[in-house]
């Protein structure tokens, strides 16, 4: 097992100083990564795919190698993985093409827990087909978001059920397997939003069952891009918008235009980089500083920590309100301290109501690899100092 304490000197542009618990809105990116960028655009390998000549075959090699890679890195089929600008815009283009098949009765589960990514365009979907949004429930005490709470809302006109794999405010997991497996007894598709999951847990797709999933390599220490890996049966079954002379049959259908090469380079070397440091390491590590970090500020009778009070299943991400301060205020005082921490709803847009919470949001805190105990020692005497 890797002990993660040189981890901070993997990550060039921590040498400023600051402690990030800015991860959940975006990581700093992995040497390896920035390498193997610079080095595809230095290489005469920006070609384009399909080409009769070693550049054009190197690009060939780049797409499968890294599809290889993700395949790893969320154990799912390789023949799945779909590369595009952001989760936001891939969940975009799966739903207008879901839309197509939806019918005036049809349902469509959401969840209060979702970052909207996973909400609103399910909601488009919905709007262009006639079909009916249910919105699954958290319990806001608890932070958890039940299976039932899914389940229990499906009927024989359920479609799609979209849920979160790791909610991005409150850390909350889930029990994805099982609502897939209730999706599937009446034939719906379930789609994960994995944004927040993939750098804080082993993803098996096969396991959750899921017919979609989708990540953003960003916020796992990579450039900015998304994947959205969907079972290959059904990535051929949808009716998606694209140009004529794109492929009919697999991921080449749904990307749109050429692939950015030299991000595809990035997002292979930043899935291997969470290989080798390993999720049992990952979890070990993050899990020790988080805990650090949860009971600091449940110590402190000013702060009111939101979601779940305890390190069970979650990823090591929380909420907080400091008495008497907005959450603005409370950010911009913690960066005094060199801390960047996020204020706002985070695009959670639908939990701040159930969590008593207000436009303004709250402040939000995460763990990643490169947390240590310092940073988080020096969040907790800003906050204490608020
Ligand atoms: C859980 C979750 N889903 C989706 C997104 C959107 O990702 P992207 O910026 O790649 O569209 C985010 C970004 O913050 C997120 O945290």
């Amino acid at each position: 097992m890797n002990d993660l304490t040189d981890i901070k000197t993997r990550f060039p542009a921590l040498s400023d100083g600051w402690s990030r618990f800015d991860g959940a809105a975006g990581t700093q990116v992995v040497d390896t990564a920035i390498d193997a960028m610079s080095d595809w655009q230095r290489s005469g390998n920006n070609a384009n795919s399909h080409g009769a000549f070693p550049a054009a075959q190197a690009c060939d090699d780049l797409v499968e190698e890294t599809s290889e890679v993700m395949a790893k890195l969320l154990s799912a089929d390789s023949n799945g993985m779909i590369y595009g600008p952001s989760t936001t815009a891939n969940m975009m283009t799966l739903t207008r093409a879901a839309a197509f098949a939806l019918e005036p009765d049809d349902e469509i589960i959401c969840t209060k827990l979702d970052h909207d990514a996973n909400v609103a365009p399910w909601i488009l979907a919905a709007r262009d087909s006639g079909s009916i949004i249910r919105m699954a429930e958290f319990d806001p005490e608890s932070g958890r978001l039940k299976a039932e709470s899914v389940i229990d809302l499906i009927n024989p006109r359920t479609k799609w059920i979209a849920v979160t794999g790791s909610s991005n405010i409150i850390g909350s997991i889930p029990d994805v397997a099982s609502i897939s497996k209730a999706a599937h007894s009446v034939g719906a598709k379930v789609v994960v939003d994995g944004v927040h999951l993939t750098p804080h847990r082993k993803v098996n797709i096969e396991e959750m069952g899921c017919d979609v999933y989708a990540t953003s390599s960003y916020k796992w220490y990579g450039p900015h891009a998304g994947i959205m890996w969907v079972d290959p049966e059904l990535l051929d079954d949808l009716d998606v918008y694209k140009v004529r002379p794109s492929p009919e049959k697999g991921p080449g259908r749904f990307q749109y235009g050429t692939p950015p090469w030299e991000t595809l380079a990035g997002i292979r070397e930043a899935a291997k980089f969470l290989l080798s440091v390993g999720f049992e390491s990952i979890v070990k590590h993050e899990s020790a500083r988080f805990e650090r970090l949860l009971s600091g500020l449940m110590g402190m009778s000013k702060v009111r920590v939101l979601g779940p009070h305890d390190n069970k299943d979650r990823a090591p991400t929380l909420m907080f309100l400091v008495e008497g301060n907005e959450p603005d205020e409370i950010a911009k005082k913690i960066a005094e301290a060199k801390v960047a921490v996020w204020n706002g709803h985070n695009y959670a847009v639908e939990a701040m109501e159930p969590l008593g919470l207000g436009e303004q949001g709250a402040v939000r805190a995460g763990v990643c690899v490169y947390i240590d105990d310092e940073d988080v020692d020096r969040l907790l005497e800003a906050v204490s100092l608020i």
